[in-house]
């Protein structure tokens, strides 16, 4: 299996940024974690950060031609970007949204994604778990 894993914007700051939100956990760290999942799993994880819309959806056209499947945080574009919702539904990747903080929880402009409603599932609110559930959520989407 070959999954693209890719972090919305401002998630390069994870470990300085709102700790008591997202966590002490730096993103180099829960991409190690991720990677030594994934491998456990026979699975090659591509991993991509960046604080720009366009780029994630660049990535995502890009994945249509080598990956299985997507995870992604998608960061506070998930509360609004219909360009970054429309890329996902036209790879048709099966993909899986996850979120470190329980966006249900937090500030009504965080309680709905635009992005839900063209993946398989969502996961929130486990912290780093979180990432690591989302993918092994996906790859059992995808074998079975
Ligand atoms: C987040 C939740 C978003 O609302 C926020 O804008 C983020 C991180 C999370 O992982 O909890 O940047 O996606």
């Amino acid at each position: 299996m070959r999954i693209l894993l890719l972090h919305g914007p401002n998630l390069n700051l994870l470990g300085q940024r709102e700790p008591e939100v997202y966590g002490h956990w730096t993103l180099a760290e829960i991409n190690e974690m991720l990677v030594a999942e994934a491998t456990k799993r026979n699975t090659e994880l591509r991993v991509l950060q960046s604080n720009h819309e366009g780029v994630l959806i660049d990535a995502i056209h890009d994945a249509r031609a080598w990956a299985d499947g997507i995870l992604i945080n998608p960061g506070a574009l998930t509360h609004y970007s219909y360009a970054l919702r429309d890329a996902l539904a036209g790879a048709a990747l099966p993909a899986v949204e996850v979120h470190l903080s329980n966006i249900h929880a937090r500030e009504e402009f965080r309680h709905r994604s635009v992005i839900a409603a063209v993946c398989v599932g969502q996961i929130s609110g486990f912290g780093r778990h979180s990432y690591r559930l989302g993918l092994v959520a996906l790859l059992d989407h995808l074998l079975e």
